[in-house]
């Protein structure tokens, strides 16, 4: 899916188009192989997706060629013998002709793929799962894939943690960020093509199938249960989520009209006092950054020490937590609901959008509950040695896939922000946040856009204070 982003103010509507055009060059322009020449050197005329939408730090996620509006997923799990059958029906549409085109599959076995209801060839390379459709597809035409699959899905090892669907001992969760949803379905696995989902779940009887947006309802027949979840505003694939589980429920609706819906492992009982609070942290931000962005909330805390216990997910309305959860916690996955979430990045390199911002949200949260200032929070670490991790690498360009993760991109990227506010003003920091998430609500955007914004909003050249804080290695000297 492809939002167009609806910036604020007349004068970023121009450095929007600026920025997407280039980034259309850099990834669109630049996709695949659509050889299309006739010399005596080329291959006869054929247009086939590449295997990647370009991202520097992961050249095979996503794929080039179309553009995916819908992903419906039918799947059925066994917690006993922990096989997933699934069927994926994409919708998309080619934004070049196609002969052939990727998604992203890893594991598992294809039983078979149509495309527009014909039956269509395919083979599997690595994480490409390559089709060809009977006819070739046209620029500019709508069409539906089917795949059925089925399979133990095995989850990607990224530096301590496991990624895509990961079993428990009654069940599975899935903590896919950044690449590990093409664990579980045939997906356009970059955040670049969001889209829509239906999940459909059946699951033995006894056991909840939990997943984003709003439950549509369950039903039980011979002794299966299955559940059907809609989330409706786009996605990124890897905030996609499905948690089996014997999970104790809570449901309601906020007197703003939010549907939540908490599932927790009663092992883990001691994360319901911190629930309790979403619905006030939430308000909380909605009167920082806007309304908050999907129709419904919730939480999924599974019983699990896959990754120490320490960390969280926030897949799209309902984070994932593998451990207890604090409010601190929850505040984080919360503020990705704004940041990341509605808002994603472009590119995997610009996480700092992401995990920055949440950051420094947490700051913002403890400022303004009797905690300590967000000034002190900076100064505090700010006399971190120069020495430290901390200041390593550029904040806005991780050099490897595993340093998307570093302390610099959450702790000195949320140092950027205060930066911003300090030399800005509170009213014009809030205001280019609240802009942010407004401008690109459902959509993709990059650091040059933020910064661009930041400019306009604050009439102010702030290139170096950004080039200091998030372009450069070590400690940035005090001004
Ligand atoms: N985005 C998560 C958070 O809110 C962090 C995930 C860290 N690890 C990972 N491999 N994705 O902090
Ligand atoms: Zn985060």
């Amino acid at each position: 899916m492809t939002l167009r982003s609806r910036p604020a103010l007349a004068g970023v509507v121009a450095v929007a188009a600026a920025v997407s055009v280039a980034t259309g060059t850099a990834f669109g322009g630049s996709s695949g192989s659509s050889v299309m020449g006739t010399g005596p050197n080329s291959s006869p005329v054929s247009t086939i997706g590449s295997p990647g939408v370009g991202d520097p730090l992961f050249p095979l996620s996503g794929n080039g060629g179309y553009d995916v509006r819908h992903y419906g997923l039918i799947l059925e799990y066994d917690p006993k013998t922990r096989r997933l059958d699934g069927r994926a029906d994409i919708t998309a549409r080619a934004t070049q002709p196609l002969t052939r085109f990727d998604l992203d599959l890893k594991g598992l076995t294809v039983k078979g793929v149509t495309v527009n209801q014909a039956k269509a060839a395919f083979h599997r390379d690595g994480q490409e799962l390559v089709i060809t459709p009977d006819r070739p597809l046209r620029k500019g035409e709508n069409f539906r894939v089917a795949i059925t699959y089925a399979g133990i899905p095995k989850p990607l090892t990224f530096g301590p943690v496991r990624l895509g669907w990961t079993t428990t001992d009654d069940g599975a969760f899935v903590f896919s960020q950044p690449h590990g949803a093409m664990t579980w379905f045939p997906v356009n696995d970059h955040p670049k093509d969001k889209a829509s989902y239906d999940f459909a779940i059946t699951v033995p009887k006894g056991s909840t199938a939990v997943a984003n947006g709003v439950l549509g309802g369950q039903k039980t027949v011979h002794g299966r249960t299955t559940f059907r979840w809609h989330q409706q505003e786009p996605m990124a694939s890897y905030l996609a989520t499905v948690a089996v589980g014997k999970f104790k429920v809570q449901q309601y609706t906020t007197p703003g009209g939010l549907k939540v819906y908490n599932a927790v492992d009663p092992r883990e009982a001691a994360a319901w006092p911190a629930l309790k609070k979403l619905p006030s942290v939430l308000d909380w931000a909605s009167r920082l950054f806007g309304p908050y962005p999907f129709k419904s909330a919730g939480a999924i805390v599974v019983h699990s020490n896959a990754f120490g216990g320490l960390t969280a997910l926030e897949t799209q309305g309902r984070p994932v937590y593998p451990s207890s959860l604090s409010p601190r916690l929850m505040v984080h996955e919360s503020a990705h609901q704004w940041f990341g979430n509605s808002v994603s990045l472009t590119t995997w390199k610009d996480i700092w959008l992401n995990e920055g911002f949440a950051t420094y949200v947490e700051w913002l949260y403890d400022e303004q509950h009797g905690g300590e200032s967000a000034q002190k929070t900076f100064d505090r670490l700010y006399a971190t040695p120069a020495d430290n991790p901390l200041w390593k690498d550029p904040v806005a360009a991780p050099p490897r896939p595993k340093d998307l993760f570093a302390s610099g991109v959450y702790k000195r990227g949320a140092m950027t922000l205060h930066k911003l506010r300090t030399t800005v003003g509170d009213d014009t920091f809030f205001r280019i946040l609240r802009s942010w998430v407004s401008s690109h609500r459902g959509g993709n955007a990059t650091t040059a856009q933020f910064i661009r914004l930041a400019e306009c909003l604050s009439h102010k050249d702030l290139g170096p204070l950004f080039h200091t804080w998030i372009n450069t290695q070590g400690k940035p000297p005090q001004p």
